[in-house]
């Protein structure tokens, strides 16, 4: 692993280089954390001026599956670390470049490969680790599904292997469903392998994002540590609101780091990991992990001492990290509400005089109905109470599009 533990100047010879596959509003955060430990920061997204474009020391447009331009790429501006930031990139190249010793990725090249792929992260925890999951079948045919949404049970919920934000997914309730649901993840998927899963539903009572982290100690061995559990609201596959500590029943809390450091553990290297559970009363399902910064954790820039995004970049460059709760508080996503390029926000004015809130606009240049173009964040002495205020402050940013 090389890790570099002394940092250097950017933009001179001894500069220490990370490059960001992927530049949306978490990867932006990660790269502001970077920078102000002076790192050099090259932020790489398939658009122009996304969000992380804005705040690196340069910015690079490709596209990010193509294993010839994303070696280039890496040729060209000699990273010390390469951090994905997104699944959709070439993973097999930037194994077959760390297996050469050309570069060091983060948490690791077989991470990221594992991710990019529902199977790959599915069949490691469920049979390698031996963890429990909804019971599942992949499927490659219309025949394939029906056999397997059978063999699993309804309600069952469908998704394409390659996908991510709810993506091309959908919840079945019978057999006459099953042809729906496969033409939906055809056209959700991010790459047509044509290939899906399909899960049992489970009924739990809610689901978290236990943020777990491998930083290096002071003995040089990796130390795993974990945040307070984050509660949230997922609306069609993607993430609404979150809060942070989710009260959860001790077990199923004991349960959930048990699973979290298995999962992380297998996946090896340094760096910060979400992993999505289901809990109901004492039991917890792994449902998938991100080995990254997490969308439900954006509530940690106001929550805790140390953001996501910071503890990623400190454990990345093998430094200690706290993962110490500051305050409870809450997410709320602000969308963008209209297709259209430069939209402009009104009521930010109106949002920030709600108590102890606080907003972030990602600077997406093109808008999307249903595309997160921004948070409102909020502390409160309970969770509750944050979770109120962070929604009303979100309510009030009123995306409009400029005339
Ligand atoms: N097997 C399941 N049972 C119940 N709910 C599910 C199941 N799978 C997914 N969900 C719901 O859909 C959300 C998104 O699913 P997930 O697998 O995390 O997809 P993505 O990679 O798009 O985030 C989950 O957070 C959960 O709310
Ligand atoms: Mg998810």
């Amino acid at each position: 692993m090389n890790t570099p533990r002394t940092l250097g100047t950017p933009l001179s010879p001894t500069a220490t280089k990370v490059m960001l596959l992927g530049s949306g509003e978490l990867g932006k955060e990660v790269i502001i954390a970077l920078q102000r430990l002076g790192v050099e920061v090259i932020a790489v997204d398939r658009y122009p001026n996304a969000p992380g474009h804005q705040v690196a020391h340069r910015a690079h447009v490709i596209n990010m599956t193509d294993g010839e331009a994303l070696a280039a790429l890496i040729a060209q501006e000699k990273p010390d670390l390469v951090v994905p930031e997104i699944e959709a990139i070439a993973t097999d190249k930037l194994a077959q470049l760390e297996a050469a010793g050309e570069i060091t990725c983060i948490p690791t090249a077989r991470a990221a490969q594992l991710t990019m792929n529902r199977e790959g992260i599915r069949r490691l925890a469920a049979e390698t680790l031996g963890l429990a999951t909804s019971p599942y079948r992949f499927a490659s045919s219309l025949e394939e599904l029906e056999a397997g949404a059978a063999a699993v049970g309804f309600p069952c919920v469908v998704k394409p292997v390659m996908s991510s934000s709810g993506k091309g997914q959908s919840k079945v309730d019978s057999a006459a469903d099953v042809r729906a649901a496969w033409d939906y993840a055809a056209a959700g998927s991010r790459v047509d392998s044509g290939r899906v899963i399909v899960e049992g539903f489970i009924d739990f009572d809610y689901e978290i994002t236990l943020l777990t982290v491998r930083s290096l100690g002071a003995d040089g061995k990796v130390v795993t540590q974990f945040c307070e559990p984050i509660g949230h609201v997922q609306v069609q596959g993607d993430y609404v609101e979150s809060w942070q500590p989710c009260r959860m029943d001790p077990v199923a809390l004991d349960r959930a780091r048990d699973i979290a450091g298995k999962v992380t553990g297998d996946l090896g290297g340094l760096g910060l990991f979400g992993v999505e559970l289901f809990v109901k009363d004492d039991m917890v399902w792994f449902s998938e992990v991100s080995p990254r910064p997490h969308d439900t954790g954006m509530v940690t820039m106001a929550t805790q001492v140390q953001s996501e995004f910071e503890l990623h970049a400190k454990a990345i460059l093998g430094l200690p990290v706290n993962v110490a709760l500051k305050a409870p508080g809450a997410s709320a996503v602000i969308y963008g509400q209209h297709e259209a390029a430069g939209i402009a926000f009104e009521g930010v004015a109106d949002a920030l005089r709600v108590p102890d809130t606080d907003i972030r606009l990602f600077g997406k240049p093109e808008s999307f109905a249903r595309r997160r173009m921004g948070v409102a964040l909020a502390t409160a002495a309970d969770v509750d109470t944050a979770r109120v205020n962070a929604k009303l402050a979100a309510s009030r940013v009123k995306p409009v599009v400029a005339s």
